[in-house]
């Protein structure tokens, strides 16, 4: 056997093994979901070997004809699921959607308000002080909205006396930009929306990581609580393939269309829009319980591991109404700690700030992939009481043998046209 033919079936074996840990695993990140057996097939059809650049129509390739009418559905899904007047499918993901905002509607200099890292923003829309990409790429200037840390959300009146002093002393922002990647409830939107529109600055709602959740009705409706653009990612609570979109009114959308093409997308990956289109028509007939059964899972986890003993943030509000609880983890040595703890249980979460403070004292836990997975309420009692032995550095065979059962029993891939295991790789 050559030297390249063994690395060669080497890296396939790594993926096999990938796929068998995260088989055998408890998967609770919350930014990450689970595709269905067709979005993978559509992903990896003869569209990811092709170039379909500029906008539906008017493409500078030939072959383009069946690669338009996939990306005309799932614009029409898209608008439709969003209640938008415009959507543009072609971002490659949600932080290129965000960046082609900002490269569409400002110029370098002009100011943006939105949340900071520190109190559970995202990092494309963060300023110089925290090296954000909207600084960094396209030097915007960022202001932070006034966040509560009680309420864990924007306070609504602080920030409008903010935007309104801004504007008086000539700093009026181009762009209010709400969502974040903490995000346990729906921003004020529609408490602010008219002094936003007042001073003259347009309203982008960042739903990276809500947008399975406004798409299946069980979150804030950004678009009719009146932003004018809203961005997201395709694959958190929105179970597509990893990429991004844009959705909003329609005077935005020529400008929008120029900022991805050319601005920050030459081909756009005809192959994902493919997988994008299902993944919306799935949600378009399962959304409404998907959604539903991924917040009921979230605040069950939370309530469950509260009884044990743990210390899950917002109890005094119900813990959460989206995909994610966050859990103070300080009596297990910090964020990083208990996340390396968890992986060696093959408990994925990520490590998180609890807003306001810089050092990562929590976990932040999500519930779109175990959902995804069909568990329910039963389910997320015994997550909670594995989660709970782990952190504790319970018997692991234990501990292993039980999340290896709990999988067994939830191997195929629900909310879907087509039931079939969720994995299927093999070398
Ligand atoms: C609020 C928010 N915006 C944008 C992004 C970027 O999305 P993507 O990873 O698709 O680029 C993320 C990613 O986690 C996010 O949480």
């Amino acid at each position: 056997m050559s030297f390249n033919l063994r690395r060669y079936k080497e890296i396939k074996k790594l993926i096999q093994k990938h796929e068998r840990m995260f088989s055998a695993s408890l998967p609770l990140v919350a930014s990450e979901n689970l595709t269905s057996y067709d979005v993978r097939k559509a992903v990896s059809s003869d569209m990811i070997h092709r170039y379909a650049e500029g906008p539906i129509g008017s493409r500078i390739y030939a072959g383009c004809k069946y690669m338009d009418e996939v990306e005309k559905m799932a614009v029409e899904l898209a608008k439709e699921l969003f209640h938008s007047e415009f959507a543009d499918v072609r971002p490659i993901s949600g932080l290129i959607a965000n960046l082609s905002v900002y490269v569409a509607l400002t110029s370098p200099g002009d100011t943006m308000v939105s949340l900071p890292v520190l109190y559970g923003g995202h990092i494309s829309s963060a300023g110089e002080e925290e090296s954000g990409s909207a600084w960094t790429v396209h030097g915007l200037k960022v202001e932070s909205f006034v966040f509560d840390t009680e309420r864990m959300n924007i306070d609504p009146d602080e920030s409008i006396k903010k935007l309104r002093r801004m504007a008086r002393e000539g700093n009026r922002p181009k762009l209010v930009t709400f969502g974040a990647s903490l995000f346990l409830f729906p921003h004020p939107v529609k408490e602010m929306e008219s002094a936003i529109h007042e001073i003259g600055s347009t309203i982008i709602y960042d739903a990276a990581h809500v947008a399975g959740l406004i798409a299946g009705g069980r979150f804030q409706d950004p678009m009719a609580e009146g932003v004018d653009l809203m961005t997201f990612s395709t694959h958190k609570t929105l179970f597509g393939p990893q990429g991004g979109a844009i959705v909003g009114k329609e005077r935005y959308k020529e400008a929008i269309s120029k900022g991805i093409f050319p601005g920050l997308t030459s081909n756009h990956h005809p192959n994902l829009v493919a997988g994008k289109a299902l993944a919306f028509a799935e949600l378009a007939e399962f959304g409404n319980k998907y959604a539903s059964a991924v917040i009921d899972n979230a605040k069950s986890l939370a309530s469950r591991l509260t009884e044990l003993g743990e210390k899950v943030l917002a109890e005094g509000m119900g813990f959460t109404e989206s995909h994610q609880l966050v859990m103070d983890v300080s009596m297990y040595g910090g964020g990083i700690a208990a996340e390396k703890l968890l992986e060696s249980y093959n408990i994925f979460c990520n490590r998180q700030s609890i807003p306001g403070a810089h050092e990562p004292k929590a976990i932040r836990i999500g519930t779109s992939e175990l959902t995804r997975l069909g568990m329910t309420k039963d389910d997320m009692y015994e997550v909670a009481d594995i989660i709970h032995s782990a952190l504790l550095k319970r018997e692991k065979k234990r501990i292993l043998s039980k999340i290896k059962g709990l999988r067994a029993r939830h191997k195929d891939l629900e909310y879907t046209f087509l039931r079939a295991p969720a994995f299927t790789y093999s070398a």
